[in-house]
């Protein structure tokens, strides 16, 4: 298997975000998609180890930020590199509350998504959460979305191994 064929595939980046009780957290994901336009549903991709796999689990409930081109890289190194289980993510960041009552970045964001989670698919190392979209809105329409591939090969971005995308040594 050639693995370097996984960097033709295209994504964009996005946090995904999700609380329970007074505990809010979110992570970095490129594997977000449109599922179906109607009813709106969603998809992310999240690994089991994931601090906020437990929180969607347990509130059925999370959004997703998409985040602009050149969006600030210490939002990558807070919610990329570190686990909201030791660390108070959203506490230096700008955010507002859904409908759901999930917390929605909005800092170094074009649009964003608040779902309620309907379907679970296990995968094995990681969930696919599917969400019915409650509510949404765009923030900027001038600006560019930021995509992986520009992450990788222009800013030289890394994926941890929780990353689906997850290659060792790249
Ligand atoms: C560019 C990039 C893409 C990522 N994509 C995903 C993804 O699609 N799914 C996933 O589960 N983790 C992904 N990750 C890893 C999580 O963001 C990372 O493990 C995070 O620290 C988890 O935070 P948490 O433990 O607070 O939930 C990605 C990280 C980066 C930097």
């Amino acid at each position: 298997m050639n693995r370097e064929a996984f960097y033709k595939l295209t994504y964009g980046l996005y946090l995904v975000s999700s609380l329970r009780g007074e505990k809010k957290n979110g992570f970095v994901s490129n594997a977000v998609f449109q599922v179906t336009s109607n009813p709106p549903q969603i998809a992310v991709v999240c690994n089991k180890d994931n601090f906020t796999s437990q929180l969607i689990k347990d509130s059925k409930l999370f959004s997703i930020s998409v985040l602009k081109k050149d969006a600030n890289p210490k939002l990558f190194g807070l919610f990329g590199f570190k686990t909201g289980a030791t660390v108070d993510k959203f506490e230096s960041v700008k955010h507002i509350t859904a409908k759901t009552g999930a917390p929605i970045v909005v800092e170094e964001s074009l649009a964003w998504f608040d779902c309620e989670l309907i379907n679970t698919f296990d995968v094995g190392t990681h969930n696919i959460f599917v969400g019915q979209i409650i509510d949404s809105d765009l923030l900027d329409s001038e600006s560019e979305p930021f995509l992986y591939s520009y992450y990788r090969d222009v800013k030289k971005g890394k994926a941890p191994k929780n990353a689906p995308t997850f290659i060792a040594n790249k």
